[in-house]
């Protein structure tokens, strides 16, 4: 795992911006994995400023969100796909008819999810997947478990991530309970990796992302075995 110390959330924003805009410059017609939260809302602005430049398009790019409330409307100003077109799809040239998040209303969610991982697949995999990490170290919403899902699941959020995420919502009481998730086997097929971090919450995490273990109890340790990660986080996640 390669890391990269930003001083900043700034300077971390635009370092995986750089990234993600290498990638798409390399294959316009790349498949982008995206992650929702806090900590890419910078990179997606540098992104939305490349974009309206003129430096980089979307407009043949693809994409895949890692996980979506459920149950929630895509309409629900907390759903995923709410946040998505908020903060990065409304703001540039991607079409999307080729963007896609977990339906966070389907009535089948194993199906869902199946049809999901299936059609990424199809559409050639995902070229560049990026993560944020959970204070508790999920990626998505792969929580600490003894077990792990392979595959785009529905799955219960702990106490610890319903807490963490109340921020948004008017109260504790209304953040959802569950979500649809992609699973380790869903990420870990990506061709590269970014996970960024920023804050002295993360730092915790980003110990136990250094050593020479893995566990399921802190889900982020499984990015060891992916031969193309880049971690990409402030001085806070790094020193603590
Ligand atoms: C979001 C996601 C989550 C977040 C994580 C960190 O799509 O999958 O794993 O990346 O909870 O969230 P923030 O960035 O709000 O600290």
């Amino acid at each position: 795992m390669k890391i990269i110390v930003c001083e900043n959330y700034e300077e971390m924003s635009k370092a995986g911006a750089e990234i993600i805009a290498e990638t798409v410059k390399a294959n316009p017609s790349c498949v982008l994995g995206l992650a929702t939260g806090s900590t890419p809302v910078g990179m997606y602005k540098c992104l939305t400023e490349m974009n309206k430049a003129g430096e980089i398009t979307f407009k043949d790019v693809t994409s895949y969100n890692l996980d979506e409330y459920y149950p929630l409307a895509p309409d629900h100003d907390q759903s995923y796909r709410y946040f998505m077109n908020h903060n990065l799809f409304d703001n540039i040239d991607i079409d999307k008819a080729n963007t896609n998040v977990p339906d966070g209303l389907a009535e089948d969610p194993a199906a869902m999810g199946k049809a999901y991982d299936e059609a990424i697949k199809a559409a050639g995999g995902i070229d560049l997947q990026v993560l944020g990490l959970g204070p508790n170290g999920h990626i998505a919403f792969n929580e600490p478990e003894d077990e792990l899902y392979v595959g785009t699941h529905l799955t219960g959020l702990t106490d610890s991530t319903i807490e963490a995420n109340s921020r948004f919502f008017a109260s504790k009481a209304d953040v959802p309970t569950q979500a649809v998730t992609m699973g380790i086997g869903s990420i870990m097929q990506a061709k590269k990796i970014i996970v960024l971090a920023s804050g002295k919450g993360k730092h915790d995490v980003i110990v136990k992302m250094q050593d020479d273990r893995i566990t399921t109890q802190c889900p982020a340790t499984l990015l060891k075995v992916h031969p193309d990660v880049v971690l990409i986080c402030d001085k806070d996640a790094y020193n603590g």
